[in-house]
């Protein structure tokens, strides 16, 4: 069964290259990032395990603890750590989960037979801290994720969640926001006593809220 926005993301008990977990204790109250990747010992996994490596102090600043997954075994993921290391210049530093049992991958539909059958594809999940699921999505094997665009919705997610504001296309961070539809003028009037600036009675513009 596949999993949508808003679901809850399902619990689980798993080895890791950082030790047993439960997923729900483990994420505790803050966010989280699930992703898989196809298999170990492939370059393009290779190098989107060193760049979450490397984006480590990103995700802990936004309170985001990272996870990663593939159904290779755990003494596997051991072996792969030290390639990881030594070509991408940045140990791993997050769990990577061995889902040899494939019960994790069944639980968020990480195999798509049509695809590869045995092979995990790129998904990444974003989980809030009420354990909803904010994003989810799906790359081919052999096309490597963008994670500073990961770390881009997880900003937009953050200030969504805190200011009731929505971002346009291709927002970056200091960029203006939009009020979300869902805020009346009188409400927005009591919030933004600057005023906004309305391209369209809908279309609510601000700069973005600092917190
Ligand atoms: C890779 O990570 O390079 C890869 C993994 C599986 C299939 C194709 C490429």
């Amino acid at each position: 069964m596949s999993i949508r926005l808003g679901d809850e993301a399902p619990n689980f008990t798993a080895a890791t290259t950082e030790g047993t977990i439960d997923f729900h204790e483990w994420k505790g109250d803050s966010w989280a990032i699930l992703f898989s990747h196809p298999k170990d010992f492939t370059p393009v996994c290779t190098t989107e395990l060193g760049t979450v490596a490397r984006l480590k102090d990103e995700f802990d600043r936004r309170d985001v603890k990272v996870v990663g997954l593939s159904v290779d075994p755990l003494d596997s993921h051991v072996e792969w750590a030290d390639d990881i290391a030594e070509t991408q210049g940045q140990a791993l530093n997050f769990p990577l989960i061995a889902d040899h049992d494939r019960v994790v991958s069944d639980l968020y539909d990480l195999i798509h037979p049509n695809a590869n059958d045995t092979l995990t594809v790129r998904s990444v999940f974003v989980i809030g801290p009420d354990n909803k699921v904010k994003l989810t999505l799906t790359y081919p094997a052999s096309t490597g994720r963008n994670f500073d665009e990961i770390l881009r919705v997880v900003d937009s997610l953050q200030l969504t969640a805190q200011h009731q504001v929505a971002t346009p296309a291709d927002w970056q961070q200091g960029g203006d926001v939009i009020i979300v539809p869902a805020v009346s003028d009188e409400d927005a009037a009591a919030r933004y006593p600057d005023g906004w600036r309305a391209d369209k009675p809908y279309l609510r513009w601000v700069p973005q809220p600092q917190d």
